[in-house]
Formats: C-alpha cells, structure tokens, sequence
C-alpha cells in the first residue's frame, strides 16, 4: 500500500540517517514526481508547491526545456574536473557578470550555499589580513564551522568552534525591532549599529561584512527600504568589503530585480548565490572584484566545481527564467499574494506579520496580537493542515513560528488565490484544536 510504504520509508529514513535531518510533518511524505508548480505523493495525490525545495526550484518542477539541455550534456559528458576548459561554466560566469556590478569580474563554482559562503569568508579574510566578520542576527549562511558561527540562530548552531571571531549587529526585523522602535521615526538604529559595532567590538580592521537581502531562514525578514545604503554608507567610511548572500534571493525571486543588492540600490563586493540558480541541480558559487578573488595564492579547486551537468542546468535555467519573464511574474503574483495574505490577516488574529518581497513571503504567526508572543505548534499544525488539503508551505524563523511561501516562480494569481484559500481553511483548522 503507498501510504504505508511512505511509513516504512520513515521508519529507514530514522535508522539510517543522521538524527539532525529532519523531516516535515507527522508522516513525512516522498515526492515520486514534480510537474511545473505541482508535486505527487505515491498515492498520486497533487500537491501545490509553494515551498520550491526551500526557494530552490525557480521555473517549476520537471520542465522539457531545462530536462533536455541536461539529458543532452549527460549524453556527451558529466564530468571532467576543473583542470580542463568546461565551455558551459565559463559561459555561465559570462553570464553571471553580465547580470552583476561591473567591478564584479571573478566567479568561483562550488556546490552549495555553504561551499559559497565559505569561499567568500575565505578570500575576504586572506585579502584583509583579518579574521573578523561583522554578521547579523537571525541570519543563516551555512552549516561549516565558519558559516555556522557567521549564523545568528542558536538552534542552527551546533558548534561554536570557528575560524572567525565574529562580531553580530541587531537585524533589522520591524515587527519585532530589537531596539522596540517602530519605522521610521526610528532612524535606522539597526543600520547604525554597525558604526556602533565597528567603533566598539573590531579590530577596526575586519574582513568583511555579510548579510542577506532579505533573511531567508530568519524568517523572510525584509529590511527597510534604506537599510542597506545606510549600511554601506558607513562600510565605506571604513573600507570594509560587503559579502551579500543572495542563496535565497537571487535570480529574480524578489521580483523588482535578479538580485536582493539591486532591490535595495547597493553594490556589494561579493555576491554568494546557490539554491534557485539550478532549479534543483547542485550548484553554489561566488563572483568576487578582481582584488578579492586574487587573494587566493594556494592551490585550490572544487572538484565538482562547475561541473558541465550544473552548469548546462544553470544555464537552461537562467534562459527560461528570462525568456518567460518570471522576473515579472514573480513581482505580480507575490503583491498579489500579499494583499490576499493581509485579507487573510483581517480574519485570522494569529497572523502577527505578513512580509516579503516578489515570492518570497512570510506569515507570522503569533499567540496574542498584543504581546507577539511567538506561535510554534501553531504553525506546526498549520502545515500539516495546509498538507492534508494539498499545499505544501515551509516554516522557519528563531521560534520557528512563521510560514515561508516561496513557490517556484511561475505560479500564477490563481495559484496564489488557491494556497490562500487553503491557508484560510487551515488557519482554522488549526487554531481550532488550540494554540
Ligand atoms: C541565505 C543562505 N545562505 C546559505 C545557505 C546554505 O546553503 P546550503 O544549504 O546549500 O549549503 C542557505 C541555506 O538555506 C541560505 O538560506
């Protein structure tokens, strides 16, 4: 029976994996297929996508184009190493600078966020001669020793040893403002205690400054519209680098731009990607200013690297990204998913904050409106609600209290209307068996 072999499935996922990979829901489900924005359990029961893998899967689910451009590379060859010309990786770093920062010309191919992030503390800290990073709080970078500490999340950090002494600034999370000012009479504190932080607690020196656009795991905290000039107003005074981590931002998702430095109007000195660039084929890398990445003088490659299936993948991606406009699409539909969210809101009393930008937006659910008491089990329950009736959202903030919408890009207003309707009947569901 299917949905007895999802159990057995479970039941050898606990015996044989690590403990600390956890699965959604009380019985976890296996994907046997994916179309467009659709995912089919083993009883073939449709599901509507609107967690993406965790912003991954950015024009949909087994799409012919993409499927064909790979199917075509795995015939001629998979893999050759970094030792050789692989023609598509050097095209897709064409590609990559083309979309980025003239002052931006070197990119590095790894095979993950973490990989990406982990390149990026390397060569700002070999350049600067510094193991200091200024990080923020709520942030997410990565599960190595130096991306762990560079990730402002104690249930994310499972180790405190780390190469980098890292220095944490308060985040700018309005809803729930660490100085408990309200926007904008509260000039900005957030982006002023960098200053605070660099003047106080550095070297004076450090390597680096990283963030998210917008914190993905954290919760999908959006900053102010001038967070991120403020901020590199007062990196420049100090000459320090900005290493932004565009993994869950990049390649469009935010509508307004390809990526979250742009929605936000600054140039960053590195830009780490992952995640959406391979609609779901391993990829991660970094494109650095020429300074930067000459700071490398070791030997050093990534075997995988840039491999020619990722790269053909990317590159297919990228293509359908733009010849289908989801740039766009991405902009409509996720206001339009807002405002239906904030509809939603009006009959809803656990809905402290609905946020985001393009298709990437977050609820979050609370106990009480006044006090913001942080709602865990709540959202907990919600998702297997919103499950049991055919949606699949993420979940994620510290108390791992709000819902996280970020579908593959090509959803539409209808796709938007149907998850809020589920979310509506869920919400109740939920809500109705306690808080
Ligand atoms: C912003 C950000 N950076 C880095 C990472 C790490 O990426 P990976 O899981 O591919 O190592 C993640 C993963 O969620 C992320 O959201």
């Amino acid at each position: 029976m299917p949905g007895s072999d999802a159990a057995d499935l479970a039941r050898r996922h606990a015996e044989s994996l690590f403990p600390s990979v956890g699965l959604f829901y009380d019985e976890p489900i296996e994907f046997r297929r994916g179309e467009a924005q659709y995912l089919y359990d083993g009883e073939g029961r449709q599901y509507l996508d609107f967690f993406g893998g965790i912003a991954t899967v950015a024009s949909g689910h087994a799409v012919p184009e993409i499927n064909q451009a790979i199917k075509d590379q795995l015939d001629r060859v998979t893999h050759t190493s970094t030792l050789f010309l692989i023609r598509s990786q050097i095209e897709l770093a064409e590609r990559i600078r083309a979309m980025t920062p003239e002052k931006l010309d070197k990119v590095l191919f790894v095979n993950s966020g973490t990989e990406a992030n982990e390149a990026a503390f390397l060569v700002a800290t070999l350049a600067r001669d510094s193991n200091e990073l200024i990080a923020l709080r709520h942030s997410y970078h990565g599960r190595s020793f130096a991306t762990i500490n560079a990730s402002g999340q104690t249930p994310w950090r499972s180790s405190t040893l780390s190469p980098l002494h890292v220095h944490y600034v308060g985040n700018p999370y309005c809803y729930r403002c660490p100085w408990e000012k309200t926007y904008p009479s509260c000039g900005l504190l957030c982006a002023r205690d960098v200053e605070a932080v660099i003047q106080t607690t550095t070297s004076g020196r450090p390597a680096a400054f990283v963030a998210e656009p917008i914190q993905g795991v954290g919760g999908f905290l959006t900053p102010p519209p001038e967070y991120f000039q403020e901020v590199k107003t007062i990196l420049d005074r100090h000459g320090i680098p900005f290493v932004c981590d565009e993994v869950q931002t990049g390649w469009g998702r935010l509508g307004v731009a390809d990526f979250g430095f742009q929605a936000y109007g600054v140039d960053p000195d590195v830009v780490v990607f992952a995640k959406g660039l391979g609609n779901g084929v391993p990829i991660g890398g970094l494109i650095a200013t020429d300074e930067l990445a000459s700071s490398i003088r070791s030997l050093s490659l990534s075997t995988f690297g840039g491999n020619p299936l990722a790269t053909t993948a990317a590159l297919a991606n990228l293509n359908y990204i733009a010849t289908h406009n989801l740039r766009d699409n991405a902009r409509r539909v996720g206001a339009h998913l807002k405002a239906r969210l904030w509809d939603l809101a009006a009959r809803h009393p656990a809905i402290g904050d609905v946020r985001g930008l393009g298709l990437l937006v977050a609820v979050e659910l609370v106990a009480d409106r006044q006090t913001k008491a942080p709602a865990p089990a709540l959202a907990l329950r919600v998702l297997e609600e919103a499950k049991r009736r055919g949606l699949i959202v993420g979940k994620g903030g510290l108390h791992a209290n709000t819902l996280r919408l970020c579908p593959p890009l090509i959803v539409t207003e209808s796709d938007a209307d149907a998850a809020v309707a589920i979310l509506d009947e869920a919400l109740a569901a939920a809500a109705a068996t306690g808080r």
